[in-house]
């Protein structure tokens, strides 16, 4: 499933601010509540000083007379009508003033059907319910010495309507204000994202054979570790894109000139007057063949060998025997030239070496391969192998011509053969060696052996720790 990290945001952040604003309303509308019976109990109050100073302490009947006759005239027009909340009105408040016989003296029109002889009531606030209402109410004496009861009351209605009104105040405002949050929250993600977008077109824009890094300067941090993942992408399809242009170029060129002289080859066999010459035509070309298939063979072993690959199936293995099996494997070669080929190691136990088996044996062979083509007639090859705590030592000692010191670098260059060699070989050995040796670390020096005459050729390997997070895998050779 495809999942749009805008969409996701915008729901999950809509999500958390509703439900924190539910949070925050519910808990306001509780603040509200008790702060608003804070003030309207202090109103209570206040009307019950305005009362006492209506009535002094002796007031006449005709006092209490004219005073009832001019709260009569303060009700709303329509006294019978339901008591109206909002806008406060003089009916929201009701009040009944008894002397301490119990004798009521003044009340309001819509005054509460409450009396003192039949309800039991302290001094102070109380919630009373009164008929079908709810009342709120204060039970005050006129004052210390006073022969009156103030009883004055207030429809809980009022205070409850305007909890109410508040808190769906803020729930209308906050619904209003949903497509506005919605809209900045899709512009910030939008904003967030831009990057993300260059890169997407800076990506599928580019040519197939451009490599480039994608720049990082501005890419947010959460992304940077996936484009810098990205960018070492980048890098190693770009060598092994080049390794492989490379190979083609290599194999186009190498193959050219042998290619042409196979042809030559057939062409000869073909118009061959008879079948001697038309063999020895033939077997050209099976020579011709064999150059052309060992050419490509050692390009292939080179483009495999990615400098910037490393190691799979590193382990340790008897060196000892790998060394005995390909000198086994040469030594027709050797015969036929009549060279002495020997096996040396100074410890009587077999050597063991941590590294890749089979390339460390496409390294010998190569090695091996060169001081018996090299070396002339009647010659000698020695394969030694040394060990020490620190390293191990595979050297290749030949009687042969050696290499000029001033060449023993140029040699390890790709197709380089030295001036006047007239064995056949494609030039590719001694850097596929090289690749090799770097693969494991190892060191290799060319030198002349201690008689003077031919070349020894040594890698070095330190005894090191592969760390198998480190060596990723190689191409199958
Ligand atoms: N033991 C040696 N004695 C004298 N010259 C050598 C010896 N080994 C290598 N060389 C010289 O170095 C050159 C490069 O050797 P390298 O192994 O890279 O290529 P090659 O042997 O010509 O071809 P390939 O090994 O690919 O078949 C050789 O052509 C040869 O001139
Ligand atoms: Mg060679």
């Amino acid at each position: 499933m495809n999942h749009s990290i805008k969409r996701f945001l915008l729901f999950y952040l809509l999500l958390s601010i509703t439900l924190t604003s539910s949070l925050t309303t519910i808990g306001n509308y509780f603040l509200d509540n008790r702060t608003l019976q804070r003030h309207f109990d202090g109103q209570l109050t206040q009307t019950v000083y305005f009362i006492r100073a209506l009535i002094s302490s002796n007031p006449t009947p005709a006092y209490l007379q004219r005073l009832q006759e001019s709260i009569s005239g303060f009700t709303t027009k329509n006294k019978k009508g339901p008591v109206q909340p909002f806008p406060f009105g003089i009916d929201r408040m009701q009040f009944r003033v008894w002397n301490t016989n119990g004798h009521l003296l003044l009340q309001t029109p819509l005054a509460p059907d409450f009396d003192i002889h039949n309800h039991k009531l302290n001094y102070g606030f109380s919630t009373i319910t009164i008929g079908k209402s709810t009342w709120r109410v204060l039970l005050a004496p006129a004052n210390s010495q006073s022969k009156f009861i103030i009883f004055i009351a207030e429809h809980y209605e009022v205070r409850s309507s305007l909890a109410h009104e508040l808190t769906w105040g803020n729930l209308f405002m906050l619904l209003w204000s949903y497509p506005l949050f919605g809209l900045l929250i899709w512009l910030s993600i939008d904003r967030g994202l831009s990057s993300l977008r260059r890169i997407t077109t800076n990506i599928s824009t580019r040519h197939t054979t451009n490599f480039d890094t994608v720049d990082i300067s501005d890419v947010p941090l959460e992304v940077k570790p996936m484009v810098e993942a990205l960018n070492k992408l980048f890098l190693r399809l770009h060598e092994t894109f080049e390794r492989n242009k490379r190979f083609s170029a290599d194999a186009a060129h190498e193959l050219r000139t042998p290619l042409a002289a196979l042809r030559t080859q057939a062409q000869v066999a073909l118009r061959a007057p008879n079948d001697q010459e038309r063999k020895l035509g033939l077997t050209n070309v099976i020579l011709g063949v064999d150059r052309c298939t060992h050419i490509v063979q050692q390009l292939l072993t080179l483009s495999r060998l990615a400098p910037e690959a490393a190691l799979s199936d590193i382990k340790s293995f008897n060196l000892s025997v790998l060394a005995a099996e390909i000198i086994a494997q040469l030594a027709p070669d050797a015969i036929k030239k009549n060279i002495d080929i020997e096996l040396t190691q100074e410890t009587k136990h077999d050597i063991y070496l941590l590294g890749n088996e089979t390339t460390i044996g496409i390294l010998i062979r190569n090695l091996a391969d060169n001081a018996i083509r090299y070396t002339p007639e009647n010659g000698s090859v020695v394969v030694g192998l040394t060990e020490d705590a620190n390293q191990t030592t595979i050297s290749i000692t030949d009687s042969g011509p050696g290499i000029p010191k001033e060449l023993r670098t140029r040699v390890f260059e790709r197709f380089y053969r030295v001036l006047g060699t007239k064995a056949s070989g494609s030039g590719l050995g001694l850097a596929i060696v090289q690749q090799i040796s770097e693969l494991h670390d190892a060191h290799i020096s060319l030198g002349a052996p201690t008689n003077g005459k031919g070349l020894e050729i040594k890698v070095i390997f330190p005894h090191k720790q592969f760390d198998e997070g480190t060596y990723c895998a190689i191409e199958p050779l």
